[in-house]
């Protein structure tokens, strides 16, 4: 992992983060999102949009929609300088946590076949692979992995998020007093 920490802080996405947000996803995306998509996305209210803050700098953001018991992860991204520092996990923390607070029990994706990084992450805070849609992204063709957590709302998996939480928030605190 990159030994440079900095304090991090995750916050709800504003409208003044976009263009930090839009130059991420080009970076990170080979079909980003234009702006207006994530207006649109900011003023729903079945949608939340988090920021990772690090020095007021955007490192990384995460979406989700919430219908019912069902919490859809739409978007996930860390810009690549700040990579390989856990805020990829702060931030699927947070969007499990939001997708609880606001009563879903479950969370699906999708994730291109290819992407081991984001499939491993996903894999590391409960997430199965149930199916694959067939060339799903238009761009290369790609196919996509359907990936669900369930039982968010148990306490055993409420219980385990708090730890992971509680041991990335001391990883943290570790790495700044050294
Ligand atoms: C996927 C992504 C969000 C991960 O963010 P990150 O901040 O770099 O990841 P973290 O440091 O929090 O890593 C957490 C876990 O993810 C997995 N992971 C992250 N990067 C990885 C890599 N390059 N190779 C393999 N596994 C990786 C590991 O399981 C890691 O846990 P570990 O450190 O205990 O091994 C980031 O690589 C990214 O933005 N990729 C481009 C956009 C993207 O693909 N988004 C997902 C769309 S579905």
């Amino acid at each position: 992992m990159n030994s440079i920490i900095e304090p991090l802080s995750i916050e709800p996405m504003l409208p003044s983060d976009l263009a930090a947000v839009l130059n991420i996803d080009r970076l990170c995306y080979t079909s980003p999102w234009f702006s207006g998509v994530y207006e649109t996305e900011l003023s729903n209210r079945s949608a939340s949009y988090f920021v990772a803050r690090q020095k007021e700098m955007v490192a990384g953001y995460a979406g989700l929609w919430v219908i019912r018991e069902q919490a859809n992860l739409t978007t996930l991204a860390v810009h690549p300088s700040y990579q390989k520092r856990k805020i990829g996990e702060r931030l699927l923390i947070t969007v499990l946590e939001e997708a609880h607070y606001r009563g879903a029990n479950h969370m699906t994706l999708e994730v291109r076949e290819n992407n081991r990084a984001a499939q491993n992450l996903y894999r590391k805070y409960g997430f199965q692979e149930t199916a694959t849609r067939r060339k799903y992204y238009v761009d290369n063709g790609e196919n996509a992995v359907v990936m669900w957590a369930e039982d968010l709302r148990s306490p055993q998996f409420q219980h385990w998020i708090a730890q992971q939480k509680q041991a990335l928030e001391e990883l943290y605190r570790r790495a700044r007093t050294e």
